[in-house]
């Protein structure tokens, strides 16, 4: 799909179909509206005062030959209440009308933003929705849709700030095609993604991308004594790695912040030893989510090059109830020397998390974030809406947040409270791999980390529930989502 700048008037581009938007309760038809409005004798104040066009968020109406533009149609998107309107609003936008246009035939179109919208943000915003919009899960498809969208253009956006606007399209273009990458991977079953596999396809994008990568293998691991990651691996017939992809920028300033991104790549968890039930144990397949995201981050950081080292440390391994697999009960040592009693083997995001994070410090790490498909409790707590945000301390997570509500991911922020801690305390060991409770799974996991996180600043983004979802939205298909990938980018770029 192209995506261009295009300067020439909106109502004389020709295409297939011309985009904008309208707000709830608009007074008066305004700029382009009234235009068309005009041209047409006044067919959208009709269409208006009908009720078919309200500016409801997300409603559709499509008009065919509008008298006064070039376009074949004109669709119109609403766009809520403008007191509720944020930039960010305009990836759903852009997003749901490109999935409305291409499942009827329109190869071509044009988007035009309204006034108050117009300058790179936008444009950048517009660019990221388009792409995640365009992304469909057909590869092991024989028989593929043969729907594309073949360019858009952008029209109305400042000219002037020339330079500044096509920056922001290529930024826009380098994170929608990460957040493609992240979700092609977390895709693949796991037939077709074992832990070793994953390290080649890390291997060849650091390649592509010009990023340092090292691939730890289980002679390393054991050499650096990640017992966590260890003993969830041992059940398997495919071996664990660790991934680590660096990103150094060209003058680092002495005395910056390292900011380490830790990502959990279970290629497939069937619970283990305490094996989970065969209903939608096929989706554990994503169960690499958090691990394909940092490595889609790192795509896009290698070109959008902030100015601190990033690095990605990405445990990846099966959870497999082989006759060597680790069972209920037992206690294994962590890289960090703290013991663990693994309760249940099926909470082992955490486990290999923890020798993650480890690593992530030992590599020099100053700030760290961990995405992960943790537990099925944040789906209780926030269901697919929002991802579970904790974190330490409050201020760097709400540095976090403000990345999110600025690229438009829905995240809320989630309690570590000192009484938590009392349910991972364990009778044997140091700590244990299960609360002890009723109730709270997301945050005794979360407090598990902690503990490996230690002093170092962190930031955890549960995304079991957000990281997949089963129904497509307007402006997303089902399956992956890439969420937290932009969120930890833009964190990545500001920090
Ligand atoms: N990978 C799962 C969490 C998960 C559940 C991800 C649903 C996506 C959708 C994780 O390893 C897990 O099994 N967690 C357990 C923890 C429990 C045993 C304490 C859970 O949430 O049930
Ligand atoms: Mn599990
Ligand atoms: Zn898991």
């Amino acid at each position: 799909m192209q995506i261009q700048l295009d300067t020439q008037p909106h109502a004389s581009i020709q295409a297939d179909a011309l985009v904008t938007y309208v707000f709830d309760q608009e007074n008066k038809l305004d700029g382009v509206l009234a235009e068309v409005d005009r041209a047409t004798g006044g067919h959208l104040a009709s269409l208006a005062s009908s009720g078919e066009l309200t500016g409801k968020p997300l409603e559709l109406v499509l008009v065919h030959f509008p008298a006064g533009l070039a376009a074949q149609r004109l669709l119109l998107v609403g766009a809520g209440k403008p007191a509720k309107f944020a930039t960010a609003d305009l990836r759903k936008i852009a997003g749901t009308a490109l999935r409305h246009l291409k499942s009827r035939g329109a190869k071509k179109l044009v988007f035009l933003p309204r006034e108050g919208e117009r300058g790179p943000e936008a444009a950048q915003a517009v660019v990221e929705g388009l792409l995640a919009a365009d992304f469909e899960s057909d590869k092991y498809r024989t028989e593929k849709k043969n729907e594309e969208i073949q360019s858009v253009s952008l029209a109305g956006f400042h000219s002037g700030l020339g330079a500044n606007l096509s920056a922001a399209i290529e930024q826009g273009r380098v994170i929608g095609e990460a957040q493609t990458f992240a979700r092609d991977l977390i895709n693949e079953p796991s037939n077709r993604l074992t832990p070793r596999m994953l390290a080649e396809k890390a291997e060849a994008m650091a390649r592509e991308t010009g990023l340092a990568i090292e691939i730890l293998d289980e002679r390393k691991i054991a050499e650096l004594k990640m017992g966590a990651l260890i003993g969830v691996a041992q059940g398997s017939a495919e071996p664990p790695r660790v991934i680590v992809v660096r990103y150094t920028p060209e003058n680092p300033r002495p005395g910056a912040p390292v900011l380490g991104l830790v990502g959990k790549a279970v290629t497939f968890d069937t619970g283990g030893i305490s094996i989970k039930p065969a209903t939608n144990m096929e989706k554990m397949k994503y169960d690499m989510g958090g691990g394909a995201t940092m490595l889609g981050v790192m795509r896009a950081l290698a070109a959008l090059k902030p100015a601190i080292p990033v690095l990605a440390v990405i445990p990846a391994t099966e959870n497999m109830p082989g006759g060597k697999a680790q069972k209920p009960g037992d206690v294994v040592v962590a890289m960090s020397g703290k013991t663990i009693e693994v309760i249940n083997t099926d909470a082992e995001g955490r486990l290999i998390l923890a020798d993650g994070l480890s690593y992530a410090r030992q590599l020099g790490a100053t700030h760290l974030v961990d995405a992960a498909t943790l537990t099925g409790a944040i789906e209780v707590a926030l269901a697919n809406v929002n991802v579970g945000a904790f974190g330490t301390p409050r201020e760097y997570l709400d540095k976090f947040l403000e990345s999110a509500r600025a690229t438009g991911e829905k995240m809320w922020p989630m309690p570590l409270d000192d009484e938590y801690e009392e349910m991972i305390k364990s009778t044997i060991a140091d700590i244990r791999n299960t609360g002890s409770g009723k109730g709270g799974g997301a945050v005794t996991a979360a407090w598990f980390l902690k503990e490996f996180a230690e002093d170092t600043p962190w930031v955890h983004l549960d995304i079991a529930a957000t990281c997949w979802v089963d129904e497509g939205r307007p402006w997303l298909a089902k399956g992956p989502t890439g969420v937290a990938l932009r969120s930890i980018i833009d964190f990545a770029l500001k920090i």
